[in-house]
């Protein structure tokens, strides 16, 4: 019989987020022109340790039409540019406590409106949070204020219940009006993400995948993938690695991607590929996580 984690307390989340919180702000003098995107990552998670948790995720640093799940590559040599909305997403885990938050840089201010769409979205759905309120509603509300911005929001990126040791625990929040009526209870934890974006309204996956988590169980024939599939088991559990993050455990980039595809192909992990505005469009986004409560929200990543 395996055995369940215990549940992380409130106050376990409480410090979660606040730890994301903090290394957030002090991200965002990082955001600069000409500064390396690992540098970027590896600095994010550095502060995060650095404030005794771990990344409950490969910090993000996703750039104009690339909306979520870039990380950057070992030896990853991009910059960012005077052009760039730089959108960078973190999160801190505490014993099994999640926090999930991001936000939008426009390094050339030409883009202001659609950073200020998906903070306003988030701080419209935020402010419309509570015990009973449907999932679809808020759907509803985060499209509502993005449209009145003039833009779209991206209607296959959805905001998700946190659970201990769990980001994405099954319930997704949408960022367009549904009529899906789970209601929001009382003491469950919430990351809303609203995504903007002058593009078509909808990412599709590319070929590059960084970032990956545990799946199924599965049979694995090479000895390499066994020993990557106890490091990633007694590392991260359940929660997302980077490819980045495995390089000290081979000899050579080649044994590691040998062992990434064998645990791919028998589905022991799954990737989450980088996702890209299907019409080339800009991206923005804002997040917190959030606290049910009977009569409105607490932010945890205040
Ligand atoms: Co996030």
């Amino acid at each position: 019989m395996e055995e369940e984690a215990p549940e992380a307390s409130m106050e376990e989340f409480r410090e979660a987020g606040k730890i994301g919180a903090k290394v957030r702000e002090e991200s965002k003098k990082l955001i600069n022109i000409g500064e390396g995107i690992l540098d970027i990552a590896e600095t994010i998670e550095g502060m995060i340790r650095e404030e005794g948790a771990e990344p409950a995720f490969p910090a993000n640093v996703s750039v104009n039409e690339i909306a979520a799940h870039y990380t950057p590559e070992f030896e990853d040599g991009a910059v960012i540019g005077e052009n760039d909305v730089v959108k960078v997403d973190m999160g801190a885990e505490l014993n099994g406590a999640l926090s999930d938050t991001a936000y939008t840089i426009d390094l050339s201010g030409k883009h202001g409106k659609l950073v200020e769409a998906s903070e306003k979205a988030l701080e419209s759905a935020i402010s419309n949070m509570r015990a009973g309120v449907s999932i679809g509603e808020i759907g509803g509300i985060i499209e509502e204020k993005i449209k009145e911005y003039g833009f779209k929001p991206v209607a296959n990126l959805t905001g998700h219940r946190i659970k201990t040791g769990m980001l994405h625990s099954g319930i997704d929040v949408p960022s367009i009006k549904t009529d899906d009526p789970y209601q929001l209870q009382e003491g469950e934890v919430y990351a809303i993400e609203p995504f903007a974006t002058d593009g078509k309204g909808f990412v599709s996956d590319t070929d590059q995948v960084e970032i990956f988590s545990l799946y199924m169980p599965g049979r694995l024939r090479m000895r390499q993938s066994r020993k990557l599939l106890n490091h990633i088991i007694s590392n991260y559990g359940m929660l997302p690695f980077a490819e980045r993050w495995l390089m000290g455990e081979f000899k050579s980039k080649l044994l590691l991607k040998n062992a990434l595809k064998e645990m791919l192909r028998m589905q022991v992990i799954k990737g989450y590929p980088v996702l890209k505005e299907a019409g080339g469009g800009l991206v923005s986004q804002a997040e917190h996580t959030l606290l049910i409560k009977e009569d409105g929200a607490e932010v945890l990543t205040k």
